[in-house]
């Protein structure tokens, strides 16, 4: 297990369409290995997500620290092979940070309830509906495997922030930085 280097916006794989994962090869040791260094990146970053493409593979996978249910234990959740479809048109407006634009933070509008398919770290097909937060959290990363990053999703500018100016000027009320995550 090793923890990876996280590339940056700027770097190209970070723009690239991520190649699906051949089911065959998940239950291998490599793969498993490849997973374990997928999350020890994402903790040693302070991360709650990491997509592959962010440690430079340009691969369908991404590791998430699933934290939505009240009261239950954080737990980890991969998604291999994801597709994801909006079953509403309404939207909800989060503020966004993510490992691969450090520094900022910007506030992007998605779809408020999504359905989820993806392969787990056995390769067994699961589905879910993510709503809310937890809907923004799947489509962020998501979005990293089709060369994707929330920038591009920001329709207002001066929603853009750093991160010391944004805790200043726009972190809701009652909300701490650390309610603001870095995916
Ligand atoms: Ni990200």
């Amino acid at each position: 297990m090793a923890v990876r280097k996280v590339i940056v916006m700027g770097h190209p794989t970070l723009r690239q369409v991520a190649q699906p994962v051949d089911p065959k090869l998940i239950p291998t040791p490599g793969f498993q290995s490849f997973l374990k260094d997928m999350v020890e990146t994402m903790f040693d970053y302070d991360g709650r997500g990491l997509a592959a493409p962010q440690i430079n593979e340009s691969l369908q996978v991404v590791v998430m620290l699933w934290d939505f249910d009240a009261g239950a234990e954080p737990r980890l959740v991969y998604l291999i092979n994801p597709e994801i479809k909006p079953l509403t048109k309404e939207k909800s407006s989060f503020w966004e940070g993510c490992l691969s634009v450090p520094g900022l933070r910007g506030n992007v509008s998605r779809p408020n309830k999504i359905q989820v398919h993806a392969l787990n770290e056995k390769g067994e097909p699961f589905a879910f509906v993510a709503e809310g937060f937890c809907a923004t959290v799947v489509q962020h990363e998501v979005d990293h495997l089709l060369g994707k990053l929330y920038i591009d999703r920001i329709e207002d500018m001066t929603q853009l922030a750093f991160n010391h100016e944004f805790t200043k000027f726009h972190a809701p009320e009652g909300t701490s930085e650390d309610e603001s995550d870095s995916e």
